[in-house]
């Protein structure tokens, strides 16, 4: 099947009470450990890059690697993303590239400053209007998560994030300003390895402001970015093998699922698959020095990365679901949004 919009596939997980994982690509292994795992345990799968991943990739090599896995998996659903679009123009260069989701993440100014609200909805606007009429899914951010990314990201800190959180009236009036597909709600988690100092407990890590948000979205799919558990076993790898990975905590299994329990449908993880490819390949660099052949060390690796997207696949609920969802085009879309 073609590469499908993340509204069908996000509509599904919603009747069904699954979340989906959102799994950020760079390299030819990282998709092939996701499309490993897709098949392992019958998961559709959302595939995302962002606009480092884009420049890293030129695009070209991103693309036909995304179709390289529709060919070779006919019977997985695979949205191809845009993760954390900085401006219009990025996600309107995305959809000629033929991704079927995009998200305009206007909760950032272009200097990565946490922005205005009217500037949030004009620019979400502006993409979500363009999008809907070739029926590519939008997502949008309000609030703003810690940390930092490549080029982007507001650097905050773990104390400055907590004064960004989401406010949930402002988040329904964000959705009835702007018809976003899924909404990216800041609710303490933050970018990276380092979101916590000890395991986060719900005066940092605020579920019950996303039970307070999808009381008043209902019928919006919530993500959640910044949700990577960075397992305690992942850091002891690489730091047996040479690594120096700061004791940290990242977001518990089990507060995701709760946050599925309550409209998220969306759930973005980076960091653990690149904790899991380090770790990897490390090992391999420590145990065999005389080795220099890349498949020696990058096939531990998309294993490493591939036991990371089975186990959170199963965890968030998607597993099984893969030849369940009716498929469908972007093109088949354009109606569902003109209505
Ligand atoms: O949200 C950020 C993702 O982890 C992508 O990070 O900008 O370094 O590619 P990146
Ligand atoms: P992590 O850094 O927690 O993996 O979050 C990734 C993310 O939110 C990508 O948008
Ligand atoms: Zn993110």
């Amino acid at each position: 099947m073609p590469l499908v919009p993340m509204r069908t596939m996000l509509d599904h997980a919603a009747e069904n009470d699954y979340g989906v994982a959102a799994l950020n690509v760079n390299n030819m292994e990282q998709i092939q450990a996701i499309m490993m795992a897709a098949e392992e345990t019958d998961s559709p799968v959302i595939i995302q890059a962002s606009s480092g991943a884009r420049k890293y990739t030129n695009d070209a090599y991103l693309r036909h690697l995304m179709l390289a896995a529709v060919e070779l998996y006919p019977k997985i659903p695979i949205v191809m993303h845009l993760d954390h679009g900085n401006a219009p123009e990025a996600c309107f260069s995305a959809i000629e590239q033929g991704f079927t989701s995009v998200m305009m993440d206007g909760s950032l100014t272009l200097d990565s400053k946490p922005s205005s609200y009217d500037y949030n909805v004009e620019v979400t606007l502006k993409v979500v209007e363009a999008a809907h009429a070739v029926g590519v899914s939008v997502e949008g951010e309000i609030g703003a998560l810690g940390g930092i990314e490549d080029g982007h990201g507001a650097g905050l800190s773990e104390e400055e994030a907590q004064e960004h959180l989401t406010d949930p009236a402002q988040a329904e009036q964000f959705v009835a300003d702007t018809g976003v597909d899924a909404l990216a709600v800041a609710i303490g988690t933050s970018h990276g390895a380092y979101k916590f100092k000890k395991k986060p407990t719900g005066e940092v890590l605020k579920m019950s402001l996303i039970e307070e948000i999808h009381k008043r979205l209902p019928n919006t799919h919530l993500v959640m970015h910044g949700s990577s558990s960075v397992p305690q076993e992942l850091q002891d790898i690489i730091n047996k093998y040479g690594g120096d990975i700061r004791q940290t905590y990242g977001v518990p299994i089990e507060e995701i699922q709760r946050g599925i329990k309550h409209g998220v449908r969306k759930v973005n993880v980076d960091t653990d698959s690149r904790l899991a490819i380090t770790g990897a390949i490390r090992k391999v660099f420590a145990e065999t020095p005389e080795a220099f052949d890349p498949r020696k060390y990058l096939t531990p690796a998309r294993e490493a990365m591939k036991q990371v997207c089975v186990a959170r696949m199963t965890a968030f609920g998607q597993a099984g679901n893969a030849g369940k969802i009716k498929p469908n085009t972007c093109k088949e879309m354009v109606d569902f949004y003109k209505k």
